[in-house]
């Protein structure tokens, strides 16, 4: 094989499927992974492929030489490697190996967005560099995932038509069809090489929270209402068929109605609570903070992962702090059910604002012109937080693209007033029987916040000019003429800063 259309290195979870998506597709792939073991198991799946009849076909290589002897040209070389420096060490391996100015290097792993900024800059008029973002995980990337790129413009048009073809469909409607189905696919060209990175982690940002409430809830649900993970999982699958349908509440369903194969008991009552991170949440929360775009839930989501993790303060503390708060007594259950169902979708409403917000702040900044329209498209399946709902973001974004905030469009504003009543009163019911439903709460706060006119930093301003000299605006004048009170003088007088 000489002519192939693409090639993938690392052939791992993630570039295995990818490699395998692309030849049900009629692609030919070349693969390579520096792993010995990958490698010799990318041979006898090449073999046992070459003996059926593939619309693609696909080369085990046994070095970059090869690999790149084998691409036709431009070639088109993708890396699902760690993110970090082994990117760039494969870049230069590449390079080594012969790779030609007009060839195209698509970095489909979870890389920082600035790294791949940075590598637009470094590998300019060596080879043409390319980002995808994928979510979706190992069946996502093996059946359609959905695809987030960003990069040189022009080698976009070389690969629009093999990202098109593998990522993940959805009919007019917004309902995901099969792999082989036509349909809208859930790739789209996003902007330069780091709008699709950057995209792709604040989606990891909206999927930390989104996890985040719904753990709330059977937290509550498991210790206030004394409710099984069976029956949970069965509250799960109902609201999976409404508003809060979306692939996280099917497989939190799917997973509290699953038996631990070892004990019997329910599994998820056998799985230690302390939650892992790659970090990919961290960045969106820590690139909040930095550019004061307020996403206070996933910031929670974060914070709640660190304080699971600290198991053996917890169990101290369970024991030194426990509380003597009296159970509610009277509760009645399915009204407290349906009153939690409310308070999940109205916070991961917000949620969802609090992201489209933060793309909204990055994207005025870098100059990127993000279409959100766009982004909640490509969002409806594939990835990991595909969701009913997403087909009303993108009408939202449809109609007005340059909306303030994703809670001001009208389906949403009106969702929102109709079931608040369920989310407050859930949140005073956490309070009340001291069961944490920090997501859900911060989630509230924001809201709030956001529909207060007139928020206390005026006293805060107040407080800064008091003891830092740090001056203030007035409301009677214009906000760039700034003061500071003579605080410690008697008569206190106002100066002009
Ligand atoms: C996806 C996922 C994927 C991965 C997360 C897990 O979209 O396919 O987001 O990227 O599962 O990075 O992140 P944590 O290990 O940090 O939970």
């Amino acid at each position: 094989m000489s002519n192939a259309n693409i090639a993938m290195i690392g052939l791992g979870v993630m570039g295995k499927s990818l490699a395998l998506n692309l030849i049900d597709h009629g692609f030919s792939v070349v693969g390579f992974d520096i792993d010995p073991t990958n490698r010799a198991r990318a041979k006898s799946e090449a073999e046992r492929l070459s003996q059926q009849p593939q619309k693609g076909r696909y080369l085990a290589a046994m070095d970059l030489g090869e690999l790149l002897a084998n691409l036709a040209s431009p070639r088109v070389i993708a890396l699902s490697v760690p993110a970090g420096s082994i990117v760039d060490s494969v870049i230069v391996d590449l390079l080594n190996a012969g790779l030609s100015r007009e060839d195209i290097v698509v970095d489909t792993g979870n890389s920082l967005w600035t790294d791949s900024e940075r590598r637009e800059v470094e590998y300019q008029g060596k080879l043409r560099f390319f980002s995808t973002a994928v979510s979706g995980g190992e069946i996502g990337a093996r059946f359609g995932p959905s695809l987030m790129a960003s990069g040189d413009e022009e080698a976009w048009l070389q690969i629009e038509p093999m990202w098109q073809a593998i990522a993940a469909k959805v009919d007019s409607n917004g309902i995901p069809v099969g792999q082989f189905e036509a349909g809208e696919p859930c790739a789209a060209y996003l902007g330069r090489a780091g709008a699709g990175h950057y995209v792709k982690m604040v989606h990891n940002g909206i999927e930390y929270a989104d996890m985040q409430l719904i753990c709330e809830a059977y937290h509550f649900m498991s210790s206030v209402l004394s409710m099984s993970a069976q029956q949970i999982g069965q509250v799960f699958a109902q609201w999976n068929q409404g508003v809060l349908n979306s692939y996280l509440m099917e497989i939190s369903a799917d997973i509290l109605q699953t038996l631990d194969p070892v004990t019997g008991k329910p599994f998820v009552e056998i799985v230690l609570d302390k939650a892992g991170q790659k970090g990919t949440g961290l960045w969106t929360a820590v690139n909040s903070l930095q550019h004061g775009a307020p996403a206070p839930t996933i910031a929670q989501a974060v914070f709640a992962r660190a304080q699971s993790s600290q198991k053996s303060m917890r169990t101290k503390a369970a024991n030194c702090l426990s509380s003597d708060i009296e159970p509610l007594v009277g509760l009645e259950q399915q009204q407290t059910i349906s009153e939690l169902h409310d308070a999940v979708y109205c916070a991961k409403l917000t949620v969802y604002a609090q992201g489209f917000d933060l793309l909204k702040v990055t994207s005025d900044r870098e100059g990127w012109q993000l279409d959100f329209a766009n982004i909640a498209k490509i969002w409806r399946a594939g990835c990991i937080i595909r969701a009913v709902f997403l087909q009303h973001i993108t009408q939202a974004y449809r109609a007005t693209p340059d909306l303030d905030n994703l809670l001001f469009a009208e389906h949403f504003a009106t969702e929102l007033k109709s079931r608040s009543y369920g989310w407050r009163s859930s949140i005073a019911k956490s309070a009340m029987t001291g069961v944490p439903m920090a997501g859900i709460s911060s989630a509230l706060s924001y809201f709030d916040a956001l529909r207060c006119d007139v928020l206390p930093a005026n006293l805060l301003q107040a407080q800064r000019d008091y003891f830092g000299a740090h001056s203030y605006s007035r409301i009677d004048e214009d906000e760039a003429a700034k003061y500071h009170l003579n605080w410690h003088l008697e008569p206190r007088n106002q100066v002009r800063v």
